[in-house]
């Protein structure tokens, strides 16, 4: 079966006034279908730019991108929202709900341009929120009288109601404490064993652990996590160097440390595009 996503030797370079940044340089990764990946990095390493240029909203400078085979270098602007609105879901660190709708709204809006008559829509948002575990009392509430993690579920509801079959999430776990950001770990774990292929991105350890599998990026470049282990190893060998030798003041050890959780540029402008609803 060809995977989910096959990615190959992918460059992306931003150029702005002050010159050319290569934000991902000749990433290469594939993912199977039905796999749960978690992609780590720190801050300004390329996770953004690679999660966007998986989840069809920009394109790479160079290199192929085979989405369920087809390759999508090639498509029209018409064509990639046709694929993101039939076959990919996206869930944000910030949820990016419209917060005077009701819960049930929240969910019908991807389909708003689907031809499934009103009914249907309704429908469908509602088998979406019972498939994430959200009581049905909440349903008519409006988004904004609910808990953090009660609106992540609505947002994976929403990702889910087209019924894709890649979800994207950037950091959905930022903004929630930890034991309500395992239950919506959980809630991707049982969207997963229904056949969905889920690529994830997190700076915290503990919620990459939920996937199958981890890669990391560091200054656009990918790495399996043996690489990783092997590259912070070295880096930790360098540091006990050094303070031996040295004394303090040494090769710091600021890999770790510099993970962050931010939304990088223009975060909001491009999910609003995507949701087709005004920046929040
Ligand atoms: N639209 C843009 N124009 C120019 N440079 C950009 C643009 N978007 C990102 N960059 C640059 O590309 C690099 C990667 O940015 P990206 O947003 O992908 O990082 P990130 O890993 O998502 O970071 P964070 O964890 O802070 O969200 C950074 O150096 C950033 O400044
Ligand atoms: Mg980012």
């Amino acid at each position: 079966m060809t995977p989910a996503i096959d990615i190959q030797r992918a460059w992306r370079i931003y150029e702005t006034a002050a010159g050319y940044t290569p934000a991902l340089r000749g990433v290469t990764l594939t993912v199977a279908r039905g796999e749960f990946l978690a992609i780590m990095g720190p801050s300004g390493s390329g996770k953004s730019t690679l999660m966007n240029i998986l989840g069809c909203l920009d394109r790479p400078t160079s290199g192929t991108y085979r989405l369920e085979g087809i390759d999508v270098t090639e498509l029209s602007e018409d064509d990639l929202a046709h694929v993101r609105a039939s076959r990919l879901g996206f869930v944000f660190q910030s949820f990016n709900l419209l917060p005077r709708a009701t819960v049930l709204r929240n969910v019908m809006l991807p389909l708003v341009y689907s031809d499934l008559p009103p009914r249907d829509r309704e429908l469908a948002a509602w088998r979406a929120l019972r498939s994430v575990g959200l009581p049905e009392e909440h349903y008519l509430h409006r988004s904004n009288e609910l808990s953090g993690g009660q609106m992540q579920r609505v947002a994976i509801a929403r990702a889910l109601v087209n019924d894709p079959a890649i979800i994207f999430a950037d950091e959905p776990t930022g903004n929630l404490d930890t034991a309500t950001g395992e239950m919506v770990m959980g809630t991707f774990r049982r969207m997963q064993a229904r056949g969905k292929t889920i690529v994830l991105i997190t700076h915290d350890p503990e919620v990459a652990a939920w996937a199958d599998r981890t890669v990391h990026i560091r200054d656009g470049k990918l790495f399996s996590d043996e690489e990783e282990r092997r590259y912070l190893a070295g880096l930790a060998a360098r540091e006990a160097a050094a303070e031996k030798g040295e004394g303090p003041g040494g090769a710091s050890l600021s890999a770790s440390a510099s993970f962050s959780a931010g939304a990088g540029p223009a975060a909001a402008a491009r999910r609003a595009l995507l949701l087709g609803v005004p920046a929040l």
